[in-house]
């Protein structure tokens, strides 16, 4: 038995597994009902817990709950005073400005540069320093035979409790099969047969085969791929530069960003007749005190740009947890445990070493089953300062013959491997992760969020998953959406007449500050995690 596991509980546990193995590998799980479903979730998901949400008090959204992290930064103050800056001599003078240097930027910033425009991108880290970038199990396409979008487009649809914006859902799913077309010929190593048919596997929720994958470092490969396609392009990249306000004209349309140098704290301005806000999630926000899967710079940053100036979200107090976070060891609490773990047919087990439920469940229901099991049965198994349960891995080597992990999921082999874990020998301990927003700005199919000229793709946008996304449609979400609003920017700023500059509306979101008897010392966007503390002191 393995020497990383050392209580007595999780060494008595682990025997119970095993002698389980055989019979839980050959166990098909039944499915639950809609009733057994919504029981589950409303009892147990971290979304219905109505204590960790508020009210917005002022901007668009006023009246609507959202966690209350957001809503201390939405409802913050300006990191600028608009005197300082002189919006008459900007640094940068741009057709489009990307905000955002993950795969939805990148994306876009390519699109952008084939219509013509000069684009250029500014991150707050660097180029690829982004969720994308961390993304493990694939990307979803109906480009078999017996799939069609129209199907994908029913399983992400429910998957989202149908609440997912028609027009953006059907976007998604129709454009799938060529956004992986587009990625193969960049060059996008995918996981193929010997005679080029790519390999794909199913996901929570999803009733076909159509996750197309790069072993499970998916999203590695992808943003490596658009990294150097936008690098071999020559397009400006201004690292280490986060955007901290949006530039608005006289017209009230978008008209550029006013930027600080991470290191410096140097504000500089880019005057763009349009503006691409992919900065991504909210992970390192820990909403509730959840660990996250997320990278390191995502702090929700677009959602607050985007909501001084005006724009609307949509469904933005709904969360992801990922079902299987690493729970142990501590070294690597929250991170990705991949779903094409149990795609490959690992199977969630209780304390007892029995199977509790069917392990491709939505994401939602599953995270909430594995809650319900430690919380409320007190099946978990304990890690000392947490709790989890096991995820049976070896049972992948068991279906699909020796040589399976190594080969299809190495960056978990790797990641447990250096713990002293061998996951083709033991299983492994998980909990949910916060792991994705659900909800984000809400936009036209064209890209373009509530204010002229402003464009959202990626994680910042809201509506295209409903209230919980399916595995895979983020991956695709990032390039169908970051290419369309390349497409879209590039179709408009030809047209685009730049007003005066202005920064008036931060004054006046500071007056609704104000009158709406917030008291906050809080400065917004939040850019770099609380724990950044040397930094933040900087900052
Ligand atoms: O489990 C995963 O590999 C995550 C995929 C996703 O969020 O789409």
């Amino acid at each position: 038995m393995c020497e990383a596991y050392t209580t007595e509980q999780m060494r008595e546990s682990l025997k119970k597994v095993e002698a389980n193995r055989a019979a839980n590998a050959a166990l098909e799980p039944e499915r639950m009902t809609a009733e057994q479903k919504d029981q589950v979730l409303m009892t147990y998901h971290p979304d219905y817990i109505e204590s960790e949400f508020e009210e917005l008090k002022i901007g668009p959204n006023k009246g609507e709950k959202v966690p209350h992290q957001l809503a201390d930064l939405l409802q913050a103050h300006s990191r600028i005073d608009p005197s300082k800056i002189d919006l008459e001599n900007p640094k940068y003078d741009v057709d489009v400005l990307v905000i955002g240097g993950g795969g939805a930027g990148s994306s876009a910033a390519i699109e952008a540069h084939n219509g013509g425009a000069n684009v250029m991108i500014v991150t707050k880290l660097r180029i690829g320093d982004a969720n994308t970038m961390m993304a493990e199990g694939g990307i979803q396409a109906a480009d078999k035979p017996n799939d069609s979008p129209a199907i994908h487009y029913i399983d992400a649809y429910g998957g989202g409790h149908f609440k997912g914006k028609h027009e953006l859902v059907a976007k998604l799913v129709t454009e799938a099969p060529d956004a992986i077309k587009w990625l193969n010929e960049l060059g996008v190593e995918f996981d193929k047969m010997p005679d080029g048919t790519m390999i794909t596997t199913h996901g929570g929720g999803t009733s076909r085969k159509r996750m197309h994958a790069c072993k499970d470092y998916s999203g590695a490969e992808i943003m490596k791929t658009l990294r150097d396609e936008v690098l071999n392009r020559q397009i400006p990249v201004i690292d280490f530069t986060a955007a901290v306000e949006i530039i608005l004209d006289d017209q009230g349309k978008a008209a550029g960003a006013v930027l600080m140098n991470m290191e410096t704290k140097e504000l500089m301005v880019a005057r763009a007749k349009t503006v691409v806000i992919a900065t991504g999630g909210a992970g390192r926000l820990h909403y509730q005190g959840f660990p996250t899967s997320n990278h390191y710079g995502a702090t929700a940053d677009g959602l607050v740009l985007a909501y001084r100036v005006g724009a609307k979200l949509l469904y933005a107090d709904s969360l992801q947890y990922h079902p299987t976070g690493a729970a142990f060891p501590e070294q690597i609490f929250g991170a990705l445990v991949t779903e094409k773990v149990r795609s490959l047919g690992a199977k969630l087990v209780n304390v007892d070493g029995e199977v509790f439920m069917h392990p491709l469940e939505t994401r939602d229901i599953c995270a909430s089953s594995i809650i319900r099991e430690c919380k409320a049965r007190g099946k978990g198994i304990s890690t000392g300062d947490g709790e989890g349960i096991w995820l049976d891995t070896p049972i992948i080597e068991l279906k699909n013959g020796e040589g399976t992990i190594e080969k299809r999921i190495p960056a978990m082999l790797r990641m447990f491997m250096e713990y002293g874990i061998d996951i083709r020998k033991e299983p492994i301990l998980v909990y949910p992760t916060l792991h994705y927003q659900n909800g984000g700005i809400d936009i036209t199919p064209d890209g373009m969020s509530g204010v002229e000229n402003l464009y959202v793709a990626g994680e910042a946008v809201g509506g295209i998953h409903g209230r919980n996304r399916l595995m895979g449609n983020s991956l695709l979400d990032v390039i169908v959406f970051g290419r369309n609003a390349g497409r879209s920017v590039a179709a408009k700023f030809k047209d685009v007449k730049l007003g005066k500059l202005t920064l008036d509306h931060v004054g006046k979101f500071d007056d609704e500050i104000k009158a709406a008897g917030i008291e906050t010392d809080m400065v917004s966007p939040k850019l770099l995690p609380d724990y950044a503390r040397k930094f933040k002191q900087q900052l």
